[in-house]
C-alpha cells in the first residue's frame, strides 16, 4: 500500500504525462481537466508571485510592479528523495536541467516575450515548468497574470476583460481549488480575488482566502475580522503572509531568511501571535497539500474511470489505424496507453 504522498506524485506524474504527450481525454472532460490543481488568483502587484515563490521555498518567479506575469506559468513541483540537488525543467526545453534558479526567472521572461513580444500584451498559451527538490511538497500550482481595472499605454482596451476570462477559464473548472490573493493594506471588499472566486465558487468550498502585506498596514489597524473569517466566510481558514518587500528583493534578502522573518513577526505579533502556528507560507503550503490529497483521495474512483475511457478511446484508435503501425503516430499512442494502465493499477491499489 503506497503513501497519501506518493498518491499526489502519482497524479503529479500523469498530469505531466498529459501535457508531454497530448491529452487524449476524448469528448467530455479530459484527464488533465479531471485532476485538481491550484490556481493563483488576484490583482496586479497583490503578491501572487511573492507567495508561489514562498510556497516553493525558491526565488525564481519574475516579480515586481505593473504587468509581469504574462502567460500562465503552470508549476508542477514533485517532491525528491532527501539529498537531491534542486533543479528545474521547461517543457519547452525538455533537454536542459536548470539548477540556477536565476536562469529559471530569465528563461520564463524570454519565453514570455517569445510569444507576446516585448509588449504588456498576454498570452493564453501556458508555460510549463516543473521543479524537482527534497524541500517541495508535491503540488501543481498556476500562476495567472494580475486582475486589472484600467488599460496602460500600449495595452489593447479589452485587456481587462480579456485577462478576467483567461483567469476565469481556469477557476471555474470544479477541481481547480482557488488561492485568492488579496493584499491587507487594501479593503477586502474590494478585492478582485473574492469577487471572482465568489462569483465561481459561492459555497466557498474551494477556495483558500491568502491576505498579503500585513507588515503594510497602517499603524493601529488589523485584519483580524479577515484573518478570523468575519470580513468574509470561506469553507477553509483564511492564511495570513509576509512575504518579502520590494526592498527585501533589492536587497537579495534569500527565501531562509525571509521565511524566518516571517515567522517571527507572527510570533512576536500583538495582534496575531494567537494565531501564528496558522500563519504564513509553509503552513499554507502544508494546507494545500494535504487538501489536494484529500481531494484526490475522493476523486479515485472517478479518476479510474477516466482512465479506463481513455484506455478504451486509445485502443479504438489504434485499431482505427490498424496495428502494427508506423512509429510516429501509434508509438505515442501506445505509450500513452501503456502509462494509464500503469496508473490504473496504481490507483486501484489505493482503492480500499
Ligand atoms: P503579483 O503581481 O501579484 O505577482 O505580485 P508580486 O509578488 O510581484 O509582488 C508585487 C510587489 O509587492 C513586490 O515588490 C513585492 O516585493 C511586494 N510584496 C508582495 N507581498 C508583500 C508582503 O507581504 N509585504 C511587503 N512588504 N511587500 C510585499
Ligand atoms: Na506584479
Ligand atoms: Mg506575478
Amino acid at each position: 500500500m503506497a503513501t497519501m504522498e506518493s498518491l499526489i506524485g502519482l497524479v503529479n506524474r500523469i498530469q505531466r504525462a498529459c501535457t508531454v504527450l497530448g491529452d487524449h481525454g476524448g469528448e467530455g472532460m479530459s484527464l488533465w481537466e479531471a485532476l485538481p490543481s491550484v490556481a493563483v488568483v488576484g490583482g496586479q502587484s497583490s503578491g501572487k508571485s511573492s507567495v508561489l515563490e514562498s510556497v516553493v521555498g525558491r526565488d525564481f518567479l519574475p516579480r515586481g510592479s505593473g504587468i509581469v506575469t504574462r502567460r500562465p506559468l503552470v508549476l508542477q513541483l514533485h517532491k525528491t528523495d532527501r539529498g537531491q540537488t534542486d533543479y528545474a525543467e521547461f517543457l519547452h526545453a525538455p533537454k536542459r536541467k536548470y539548477t540556477d534558479f536565476a536562469a529559471v526567472r530569465k528563461e520564463i521572461q524570454d519565453e514570455t516575450d517569445r510569444i507576446t513580444g516585448k509588449s504588456k500584451q498576454i498570452s493564453n498559451i501556458p508555460i510549463h515548468l516543473s521543479i524537482y527538490s527534497p524541500n517541495v511538497v508535491n503540488l501543481t500550482l498556476i500562476d495567472l497574470p494580475g486582475l486589472t481595472k484600467v488599460a496602460v499605454e500600449g495595452q489593447p482596451e479589452t485587456i481587462v476583460e480579456d485577462i478576467e476570462n483567461m483567469v476565469r477559464s481556469y477557476v471555474e473548472k470544479p477541481n481547480s481549488i482557488i488561492l485568492a490573493i488579496s493584499p491587507a493594506n487594501q479593503d477586502i471588499a474590494t478585492s478582485d480575488a473574492i469577487k471572482l472566486a465568489r462569483e465561481v465558487d459561492p459555497s466557498g468550498d474551494r477556495t483558500f482566502g491568502v491576505l498579503t502585506k500585513l507588515d503594510l498596514m497602517d499603524k493601529g489597524t488589523n485584519a483580524l475580522e479577515v484573518l478570523e473569517g468575519r470580513s468574509y466566510r470561506l469553507q477553509h481558514p483564511w492564511v495570513g503572509i509576509v512575504n518579502r518587500s520590494q526592498a527585501d528583493i533589492n536587497r537579495n534578502v534569500d527565501m531562509i531568511a525571509a521565511r524566518r522573518k516571517e515567522r517571527e513577526y507572527f510570533e512576536t505579533s500583538p495582534e496575531y501571535g494567537h494565531l501564528a502556528s496558522k500563519m504564513g507560507s509553509e503552513y499554507l503550503a502544508k494546507l494545500l497539500s494535504q487538501h489536494l490529497e484529500l481531494v484526490i483521495r475522493q476523486r479515485i474512483p472517478s479518476i479510474i474511470a477516466l482512465i479506463n475511457k481513455t484506455i478504451d478511446e486509445l485502443n479504438a484508435e489504434l485499431d482505427r489505424i490498424g496495428r502494427p503501425i508506423a512509429v510516429d503516430s501509434g508509438a505515442q499512442l501506445y505509450t500513452i496507453l501503456e502509462l494509464c494502465r500503469a496508473f490504473d493499477r496504481v490507483f486501484k491499489e489505493h482503492l480500499d
